[in-house]
Order: structure tokens, then C-alpha cells, then sequence
């Protein structure tokens, strides 16, 4: 048996998976978010672990026996959280999440070092850790004159399964620190941010181990001494180790709360003015680079609230014939944006309202408008030099069937719909807990699941949307700044 535990925003999910592979048992655990000021977004690492300790403790309720024969255990986690310990390895304050756009002029700031898109192959985002830590130097001297170590979320659960403090390479990627082509901590980019290697967990590869599940916890779940716990991965790596998105030219498009256009790259190829993100991939030798949008289902379900409807309700809605575009323009930025703008302060607008703007016309509106994000996503990829040819959907929204048609056409690539299954970023872990246990060679454990069903792109429609597409890009410049 295999364990894998996901640290998402919302929750902690653990998985259970016997040798081949197969879904025995999965529990969750839910996380709230606290917004204390606006654009703040923090939760308390105690709670990770409470949760975790709820949803592995549920796992031995149903399954005892089988989790007792856990041999590896792999970790996921939602990026770029900045935990900060002390050196008693007590927390100093609340974990600033990946959504936090508080410190967007310190972002600002470092990015203007040219070191900084030189070493880290990327923009510095305002979620990203750096300026996080920037803004506790600035902010609070106090907490940071304790600083001792600077985690993210999952390597700080790491740090309570098994009292070592270890990185991987995927989720170091997100943190401006790592030179993403070398695999190591750059020391210009600490110095650049106030700190030095010894305020950084050591690096593991993914699917390499880094370290052993302490004894006590051991003997809590029924398990055996010399449990193996991997590297693991940031949650959208370890989703594409769970769908096999680990050879060149392999993508998925995730419609979660954000929106993510995942590629697999066997080569460093940075492009950081495209606001595309180069990171490792959780397996050696590998890199990936996405796309981000803040607002993917978050938009559906804002609108949905608004209304007060099931989103779910509202798409079905739709039916499953794709139509030509609404009219009525939306543009997804409710929190910003990332992938192509790097803009925290722009806003959502819809443009074209008139009488016949019901609820149905606004629900097509707000999916084109996430799906026409995502098309300036695969702009910025393929500016890149990343092509693709085919794209597995996952996530919430690839519910939808209509949503999926949409973005066939207006990507113009094939959608393929993995057959029934949980594919997503706790079974990407399990997969590199196996690895790291097995020592075995990576391509044979992350295959792809079968596909179940492939959506090609409206054709009739393709020219369309390709109009509607040039009108909403032409928007973003004229409303920024108002
Ligand atoms: C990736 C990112 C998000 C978070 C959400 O850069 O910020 O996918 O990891 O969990």
C-alpha cells in the first residue's frame, strides 16, 4: 500500500492505493481560508496538521488493516505558501498563501533585479514566497528577527511526519529562489531577499525519498517502522504525475478554482516576459511550464452566488451544443491575474450587457471568457516554444461538457476526458511515494489512465470565437489603469 496526502486550499485529502496501483480508500479533512485585510489570505499550519491527522485517521476507521501495510507515503501541496519557523521550529505567524497579493510591490521590486527572471526562469509573482518574506522584513521586524527556516505548506507537514526539513524541485521552483535550470538554491537570489541557504530546507528530487515517517506516527496508524516518505510535489506537478502528463508534449487543462494549462517539457526553456511559469517537474530531468489563470471556476461560482444558482445547474443549462460566441464579453480577472498580464491590481468587467442578457447568455459569457484566458495561456506557451496537439481535461469544471467543447474550439485542440477515475494530485503522490520506496524507473509507474471520450473543436465555429477571442484580448489594455 501507498499513501498519498494532498495539502490543497480547501482541505487535506489522503489516498490509499494498493501495489498496482489501485484505489483502496480515500478520505478528506476541510481547511478554511482567513482573509484578516483585503488581498490577505493566511491559514494556521496547526490546522494542516490536524487536518491530516482527521483525514489519515479517518483512512484507519474504514481501512485499518490496509493502512497498516503502508510502505511509501507521497506529499502534494498547494504552492508557494511561505511558513515560518523559528529555532525551536515553533511557527512564527500565520502561512501567507499562494492567493495572498499583499505583497505585490515587493513582487514588483525584486522582479526589477535582473537576476531574479535570469536564475528562476520566471516573473516574480506577488504569490510567490520571496515577497512574502520581503513584506515580513518591512512589516513585522519582529517575526522576521526570529526567522530560522522558511517552509512551504507541504515540506512543513513533511517536517511533522518525520522531523526533517526537505524541499523538491517542483515546488522549490515556485518559491524565486531556485535556479530551475541547475535544480539547486541560488545564493544570489537568497542574498537579493534577505536571507541565505541555512534559512532553506535541503532538496530532493520528487520521486527521490526524503526521509522516514516518525515512529510514534508510525505506531498511531498500524504501520510498520521505515516508512518511506518521497519528495512529493507542488499540487499541479503531482496532478501531472497522477494523469502520466510526465513526457515532452504531454498537457492537461485543470478548471479548479484556478485555471491551469499544464505542459510537460524535456528541456529549461524560460520565457519568463510571456508570464508562462518554467518549474522542475516532480521526476528528474524534467521541467514543465503552465499557464495560470486565478480565476477558473471561482468565476462560475461567483457568478452562480450571484444569481443564487447551482453552478452546476447554470451549465446544464447550456445543453451540450456548442454555440457561437454570447456577446456579451467577460473578463475572469476577479483577483488579478497571472499567465499573460502579471497584473494583482486589474479587475473582472463584463462588456456588451443589453436587455436579452439573461442568465443563460451570462453563463456562456463567463465560460468564454475563462476559456479565452486560457487561449492567451497556450499564446504564452507556445511563445515558449511549447506546441501541443491534445489536452486532458481535469478538475471541477471538466464537468461540463459544453465548457469542454468550448475550449476544444477555441484552444483548436483535441480534449480527451480520462475514463472514470481520481487521477488528481493525491494520486500523483501516491505514485511518487511508490517510486521513491520501489527505486524504480519513473516511466513505468506514471502512465496515462485510458481515455474515455475525445471532444475535437467545432470547426463551424472556429472563426467565430477566433473574432471574439481578438475583441476580448483587445479589452484588457483599455480598462487597465481605470
Ligand atoms: C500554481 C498555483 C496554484 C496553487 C493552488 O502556481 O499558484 O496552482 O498551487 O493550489
Amino acid at each position: 500500500m501507498y499513501l498519498g496526502i494532498d495539502l490543497g486550499t480547501s482541505g487535506v485529502k489522503a489516498l490509499l492505493v494498493d501495489d498496482d496501483q489501485n484505489i483502496v480508500a480515500s478520505a478528506n479533512a476541510s481547511l478554511t481560508v482567513d482573509r484578516p485585510a483585503p488581498g490577505w489570505s493566511e491559514q494556521d499550519p496547526a490546522d494542516w496538521i490536524e487536518a491530516t491527522k482527521q483525514a489519515v485517521g479517518s483512512l484507519k476507521e474504514s481501512h485499518a488493516k490496509q493502512l497498516s501495510a503502508t510502505k511509501g507515503i507521497g506529499l502534494s501541496g498547494q504552492m508557494h505558501g511561505a511558513t515560518l519557523l523559528d529555532t525551536n521550529a515553533d511557527v512564527i505567524r500565520p502561512c501567507m498563501l499562494w492567493n495572498d497579493t499583499r505583497s505585490h510591490q515587493e513582487a514588483a521590486a525584486l522582479d526589477e533585479n535582473p537576476l531574479f527572471r535570469k536564475i528562476s526562469g520566471n516573473i516574480v509573482f506577488p504569490g510567490f514566497t520571496a515577497p512574502k518574506i520581503v513584506w515580513v522584513k518591512d512589516n513585522e521586524p519582529d517575526a522576521f528577527a526570529r526567522l530560522s527556516k522558511v517552509l512551504l505548506p507541504k515540506d512543513y507537514l513533511r517536517f511533522w511526519l518525520t522531523g526533517e526539513f526537505v524541499s523538491e524541485m517542483s515546488d522549490a521552483s515556485g518559491t524565486s529562489w531556485l535556479d530551475v535550470e541547475n535544480r539547486c538554491w541560488s545564493d544570489d537570489l537568497l542574498t537579493a531577499s534577505g536571507l541565505d541557504e541555512s534559512f532553506m530546507p535541503g532538496l530532493v528530487e520528487g520521486s527521490a525519498t526524503s526521509g522516514i515517517l516518525r515512529n510514534d506516527l508510525a505506531s498511531d496508524w498500524g504501520m510498520r517502522n521505515g516508512v518511506v516518505v518521497a519528495g512529493g510535489a507542488g499540487d499541479n506537478a503531482a496532478s501531472a504525475v497522477g494523469m502520466g502528463t510526465v513526457n515532452a508534449e504531454d498537457a492537461f487543462v485543470s478548471l479548479g478554482t484556478s485555471g491551469v494549462l499544464f505542459a510537460a517539457t524535456d528541456a529549461y526553456r524560460p520565457k519568463p516576459e510571456s508570464a508562462v511559469h518554467t518549474f522542475c517537474h516532480a521526476l528528474p530531468g524534467m521541467w514543465h511550464q503552465m499557464g495560470v489563470i486565478l480565476s477558473a471556476t471561482d468565476a462560475l461560482n461567483w457568478y452562480a452566488g450571484l444569481v443564487g444558482k447551482d453552478a452546476a445547474d447554470l451549465t446544464a443549462g447550456l445543453g451540450t451544443d456548442l454555440k457561437g460566441p454570447s456577446g456579451v464579453i467577460f473578463l475572469p480577472y476577479l483577483s488579478g491575474e497571472r499567465t499573460p498580464h502579471n497584473d494583482a491590481a486589474i479587475r473582472g468587467a463584463f462588456i456588451g450587457l443589453d436587455h436579452d442578457s439573461d442568465d443563460l447568455t451570462l453563463t456562456r459569457s463567463v465560460l468564454e471568457g475563462v476559456t479565452f484566458a486560457l487561449r492567451d495561456n497556450l499564446a504564452a506557451l507556445e511563445s515558449a516554444g511549447t506546441r501541443l496537439t491534445s489536452i486532458t481535461a481535469v478538475g471541477g469544471g471538466s464537468r461540463s461538457i459544453y465548457w469542454l467543447e468550448l475550449i476544444a474550439t477555441v484552444l483548436g485542440l483535441q480534449v480527451k476526458i480520462p475514463a472514470d477515475g481520481d487521477f488528481g494530485a493525491a494520486f500523483g503522490a501516491t505514485r511518487l511515494g511508490m517510486i521513491a520506496e520501489r527505486n524504480c524507473d519513473w516511466q513505468d509507474i506514471c502512465v496515462p489512465p485510458a481515455t474515455d471520450t475525445i471532444i475535437d473543436p467545432e470547426t463551424a465555429l472556429t472563426a467565430k470565437f477566433e473574432e471574439q477571442w481578438q475583441r476580448y484580448r483587445s479589452i484588457y489594455s483599455n480598462i487597465k489603469g481605470l
